[in-house]
């Protein structure tokens, strides 16, 4: 089978992409020093063929972080890393979007320096979630999040303002585009969802309130990038990390449409399955949000394979998807598909931590 619709241009508001194969954001946890370095300058422009690169969830500050050896942009150091690997896949051909991140409540003190507690709409804990923590004789693992404390109403611009300064850095590091993480779970989606959210201000309570967070975070990253350079992440309906919500179709919709009312590049629909659940996305839902999100393009992600994504887009029912698991295993992925060649297997064993083995050694077809 030939891809011709998924290996056709695009554009994602003000930047073209030769292709509609998406990289899909990836945590990889090998940044020690939260600062990216040559490894990842490697493994990013190894991926350069991919209509866009995603890059891996980046901490806006050190109380959004959840995980360790994930990398920031709240630093000088991290925003000169961050350009170096912008600048490698620029050189590749590439170009590249960061991730936004803030986990929210999927963290624990352990992961500060300063023993700060997660922070989230309400003093809810993530019942099942863990953390990426070190401990104190420096191994690392897993632990279980802690009870998070709730955001003051006051500190509630302050958030907004690092997703500002985080977008600032971003574009000075030269990315060419932005995504608000706003999906699995973690701050966003934690402000979206009524199972994390039970606060009695105007951030919680009516949908329009849970919505308020977020749409305040995109206003913000707009008007540091402009709308032709923003795209989102969300996930509907997932129950990944304790997440629960009473209406996850209503706030999807409400999205979609504040969201092309902005004029945004893209929105970047993560499904639910991905992780397991088996709540599955509906092609009336994905013609809902085509709909409602009619002007910007529109992708999906989450066990997407090359036909599959003809097929989404011969339907008009998205404009392309993100690859995650076959990026980790096939740097050369656009190349596989024009080839109709087989794909790598992913090793889950290598996906988190660690170092060159399992990150920027899998083989191309050339090398075989
Ligand atoms: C190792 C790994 C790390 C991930 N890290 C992120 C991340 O940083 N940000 C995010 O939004 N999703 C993350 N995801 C989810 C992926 O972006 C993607 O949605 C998921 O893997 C489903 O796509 P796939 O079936 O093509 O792998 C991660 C998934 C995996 C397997």
């Amino acid at each position: 089978m030939s891809y011709d619709r998924l290996l056709s241009p695009i554009k994602f508001g003000a930047v073209e992409l030769p292709n509609r194969v998406v990289m899909a954001p990836l945590t990889r946890a090998r940044c020690p020093d939260q600062i990216p370095g040559a490894m990842q300058q490697t493994y990013y422009a190894q991926r350069a063929d991919a209509g866009l690169i995603i890059s891996e969830a980046t901490n806006i500050s050190e109380s959004a972080r959840g995980y360790v050896y994930t990398p920031g942009i709240f630093t000088d150091a991290q925003e000169a890393g961050w350009k170096q690997v912008v600048d490698a896949v620029h050189a590749a051909d590439g170009r590249i979007c960061l991730q936004l991140w803030h986990v929210g409540r999927i963290g624990h003190e352990m992961v500060h320096p300063d023993g700060r507690k997660p922070v989230a709409p309400s003093a809810l804990k993530a019942e099942g979630a863990q953390s990426y923590v070190e401990f104190e004789d420096g191994s690392s693992g897993l632990h279980d999040t802690a009870t998070p404390r709730a955001l003051e109403t006051k500190e509630i611009p302050d958030v907004v303002e690092e997703y500002r300064q985080a977008a600032v850095r971003a574009k000075r590091a030269g990315f060419d585009l932005v995504e608000v993480h706003a999906a699995n779970a973690y701050l966003l989606q934690q402000f979206m969802a009524t199972g994390s959210n039970q606060r009695t201000d105007a951030y919680g309570g009516s949908l329009a309130n849970r919505a308020r967070l977020p749409l305040e975070v995109v206003d913000a990253v707009i008007d540091v990038m402009g709308a032709d350079r923003v795209g989102i992440r969300l996930s509907p309906f997932i129950e990944i990390f304790g997440l629960s919500d009473d209406e996850p179709k209503a706030m999807a919709f409400h999205m979609a449409e504040e969201l092309n009312a902005r004029g945004l590049a893209y929105l970047h629909i993560n499904e639910p399955d991905w992780a397991g659940d088996d709540i599955q996305l509906t092609d009336d839902f994905r013609q809902a949000m085509r709909d409602r999100f009619a002007d910007g393009a529109l992708i999906f992600c989450g066990h997407y394979t090359a036909e599959r994504t003809e097929n989404l887009i011969a339907d008009g029912l998205g404009d392309g998807a993100a690859f995650g698991r076959p990026y980790i295993a096939n740097p050369d992925l656009v190349e596989r598909f024009r080839r109709n060649a087989t794909l790598n297997e992913p090793d889950p064993s290598t996906f988190y931590g660690g170092d060159e083995h399992g990150y920027t050694d899998y083989p191309r077809l050339d090398d075989a």
